[in-house]
């Protein structure tokens, strides 16, 4: 059968499909094990969890599911310098942004204090946990964590947007490597390479990482449908992941308006950003968006821009000024139809 491949066998799944995990609050129990009890493998997006989040949330997926699923997280979570943002970078940001703010009557924050990683901590979790499968972006764990997930029976994926990222992560003896290419909607979780210099598309991304490594591989990025599906094995990968069409779905955490949103006119206008989170990432084409094209260092790095932008979301949403809200979503969104 051709859906028998090596990536399933190691998932433990029926059908070699993958619901691409989503962080910052987006993923949901419902859309997890509506998928991994349908033969997929449903994912959960942890990197913005405590400890305790994650033990709640895996309490939950093990109750609503007793097949196999997936708990990702970030191995870099923040770009931050140790001791926070200086002056100088906060009077930048304040000033090409608080136009923004001044539009929607809200104050610019004070300065953000500094970020420390919870990646530790998390990850110290989910080996407690012992989730079926453990996928991960923005590099590779530990050497230690990755032996403690072979010794438990946790498969591992990990993201690599380039084949020199596939490589480091076969060398490293990852179980899976997912080729994600830059039509994905979220971010871009490059970890060699600047993720400005790391854009290729899933299908020669596949056949680059298919001529560099023996690991079973896992296409994300600009996949709907079987069609997608298909094109994607027949490329060499042995599994599919696909987020934007299930963010879509009414099971996912996303609020309605974007789920709307994906399956509007606005879905064909996609774009590459480091305007909302600090990091480069695919969402629906806004305002801000455009605005801030080419303006990176009058951001804040990466998680204190998301911090940031969150308090103008709110206040957008509120006052439903769309266009100051990004919304994240991947190219093939006006592919995936909506079933009536
Ligand atoms: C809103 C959103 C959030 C995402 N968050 C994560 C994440 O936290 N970790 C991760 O590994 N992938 C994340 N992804 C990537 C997806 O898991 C998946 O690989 C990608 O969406 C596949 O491409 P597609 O959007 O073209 O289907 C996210 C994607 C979206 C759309």
């Amino acid at each position: 059968m051709w859906y028998h491949t090596q990536a399933a066998k190691i998932l433990g799944i029926q059908y070699p499909l993958l619901q691409g995990p989503f962080g910052g609050n987006l993923s949901s129990v419902e859309l997890v094990a509506a998928v991994s009890n349908a033969g997929g493998l449903g994912g959960y997006g942890a990197y913005t969890l405590s400890p305790d989040e994650i033990i709640h949330v895996n309490k939950q997926i093990r109750a609503a599911t007793d097949k196999p699923y997936n708990i990702n997280l970030w191995v870099s979570d923040t770009d931050s310098p140790p001791a926070g943002i200086d002056d100088a970078r906060y009077e930048q940001a304040r000033r090409a942004l608080t136009p923004y703010f001044d539009e929607l009557g809200i104050p610019f924050p004070p300065k953000p204090a500094p970020f420390t990683s919870r990646f530790e901590n998390q990850v110290e979790a989910l080996l407690h946990l012992r989730p079926p499968v453990f996928s991960f972006v923005f590099g590779i764990p530990s050497p230690e964590v990755l032996a403690q997930c072979r010794k438990l029976g946790i498969a591992t994926a990990g993201a690599a947007t380039t084949p020199d990222e596939a490589m480091a992560l076969e060398a490293a003896g990852v179980d899976l490597i997912i080729a994600s290419g830059f039509e994905a909607g979220g971010h871009r979780p490059s970890f060699l390479a600047p993720a400005e210099a790391s854009l290729t598309g899933t299908f020669v991304l596949l056949q680059l990482i298919r001529e560099k490594v023996k690991t079973p591989l896992i296409a994300a990025g600009g996949i709907a449908n079987g069609k997608g599906v298909a094109a994607a094995m027949a490329l060499g990968a042995g599994a599919a992941q696909v987020g934007t069409a299930f963010l879509a779905c009414d099971e996912s955490n996303a609020p309605a308006v974007h789920r709307k949103l994906l399956f509007s006119d606005a879905a064909k206008y996609t774009t590459l950003t480091r305007a909302f989170t600090g990091r480069l990432g695919r969402g629906i084409n806004n305002r801000i968006a455009k605005d801030m094209q080419g303006k990176d260092q009058q951001l804040f790095p990466f998680p204190l821009q998301t911090q940031l932008m969150s308090t103008l979301r709110k206040a957008a949403i509120e006052q439903q000024k769309w266009d100051m809200v990004l919304l994240w979503g991947g190219q093939v969104a006006p592919v995936s139809k909506q079933k009536c």
